[in-house]
């Protein structure tokens, strides 16, 4: 069989290495993948957000099954078009992508079913919203409505930084069009996680568990990055709460998106504030997360393949998807300057010794093969996973192939999952509650 990955990153390494594990010996494509994704895959010169060169070429190849990645071809609608042409698509429509695209469209869903999220009201007026705001005080949370590569959300300790967050994005328009509306949100406390979940359009089955680390320096301070480690399963969640998010917050998500004509197909991924009063919504992404994709996936005993096959059909409800008993850690390692500006083109040394540690993947994010040197090529650069019995072996594993590997500028954090080890649950497995 021919399978078709869209992407170039960490997550997309994770997915291909995943799907070439299956039993069905699938012959895979990668648009544009990156070094690493080459030993596994044949990559593809094609750029993740040309629609129509991915469609031209699925029309001349005709893959049994294509798995989309990012979240900017599920928002222009590659899965439309390849629908259009008969494909089996792993990865939702545009319509079900707004649930990324746009956080007013995500907000309205969730508060019109009653599904527990941060209160929020919506502005395409900035003399509105700031009277709003000045109304609400701060610590309060801005959002650019649309795709901001991660940059949109702005949680504002005084009331001044959020003036400010709120002139860049309505009035200096830092993020074009997509901060033109402004979601103003209330501010939640408590520890964050992240459950991804597989959706056939009917049926909707939670991966384990995961929590990325979102700041750039160690004990999560400085500013937001793509993620700089993960760990799953992720100890906050337990058994109970499990329960409590699929059926208050997950199954309701997928009605009301049903309720409204919409068949979600592929990965829905809610970031959650575990709050004193439950856990609550604080986004949707509508695909696989990175870097926790590097966590889950290594975790994952089922065959990738005959599940992305069985949710662009619509019988997830057939297969049973079994986990690992283990923990996973990954811990990403950046070019300096990152999330700034970073040099690029610097030779990286050790990934072969790296991965002879038993139990350790190197999943590559920003790197191109020149030659026979594999080189830096974008600010998050390796996402290093190891996986244990418990937290701590996974945290030593990964830690221990990180010191292998070595670049001019490697930047990484030393206290990835230190949360999860501080935690009552630390070194158990978290269905333990
Ligand atoms: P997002 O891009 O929506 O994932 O937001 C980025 C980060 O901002 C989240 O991972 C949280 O750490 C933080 N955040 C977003 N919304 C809220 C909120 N309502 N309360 C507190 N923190 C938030
Ligand atoms: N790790 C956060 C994300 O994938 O959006």
């Amino acid at each position: 069989m021919v399978i078709l990955v869209v992407g170039s990153g960490g997550r997309e390494h994770a997915i291909c290495w995943s799907l070439s594990k299956s039993k069905r010996n699938p012959k895979i494509y990668c648009a544009p993948g990156n070094a690493g994704i080459a030993q596994i895959a044949e990559c593809l010169d094609i750029l993740a957000d040309d629609i129509p060169s991915l469609v031209k070429w699925a029309n001349e190849h005709d893959p049994n099954l294509i798995v989309i990645g990012p979240e900017v071809p599920l928002c222009l609608g590659l899965a439309d078009e390849l629908l259009k042409d008969g494909f089996q698509v792993f990865g939702p429509t545009k319509d079900g992508a707004q649930m990324e695209g746009s956080k007013d469209f995500t907000k309205k869903i969730l508060m019109e079913n009653n599904i527990p999220t941060a209160n929020a009201r919506t502005f395409t007026d900035y003399k509105k919203a700031l009277a709003y705001l000045r109304s609400q005080g701060a610590p309060i949370v801005i959002k650019a409505d649309g795709l901001a590569s991660g940059k949109g959300v702005t949680v504002c300790e005084t009331l001044q930084q959020a003036e400010t967050a709120l002139d860049e994005s309505m009035k200096k328009k830092v993020f074009g069009d997509a901060g033109a509306k402004v979601v103003i949100e209330e501010f939640l406390m408590g520890e964050e996680a992240s459950i991804l979940a597989f959706v056939d359009g009917e049926s909707i089955v939670p991966m384990v568990s995961a929590q990325d680390h979102k700041r750039v320096f160690e004990g999560d301070k400085g500013p937001n990055t793509g993620g700089m480690g993960a760990y799953s399963p992720a100890p906050v969640i337990t058994e109970k709460l499990s329960k409590e998010i699929l059926e208050k917050i997950l199954k309701p998500t997928l009605e009301a998106l049903k309720k409204k004509g919409i068949i979600y197909k592929g990965v829905l991924y809610a970031g959650l504030m575990i709050t004193k009063e439950g856990p609550k919504v604080i986004e949707y992404n509508c695909r696989f997360g990175d870097p926790e994709t590097q966590v889950i996936l290594p975790l994952l005993k089922t065959d990738l393949v005959n599940i992305c096959m069985a949710v662009a059909q619509g019988k997830l409800s057939h297969l049973k998807i079994e986990w690992e008993e283990s923990q996973a850690v990954c811990v990403v390692i950046a070019s300096k300057g990152y999330p700034g500006s970073y040099p690029k083109g610097k030779i990286i040394e050790g990934l072969e010794k790296a991965v002879q540690n038993p139990e350790t993947y190197v999943f590559h994010s920003g790197t191109v093969l020149e030659g026979e040197k594999t080189k830096t090529s974008g600010g998050r650069v390796l996402c290093v996973t190891g996986v244990g019995k418990t937290l701590r072996q996974a945290v030593e594993k990964a830690y221990r192939a990180v010191s292998d590997i070595r670049f001019e500028g490697a930047y990484y954090r030393k206290d990835i999952a230190w949360r999860a080890l501080k935690s009552k649950h630390a070194g158990l497995h978290a269905k333990k509650d």
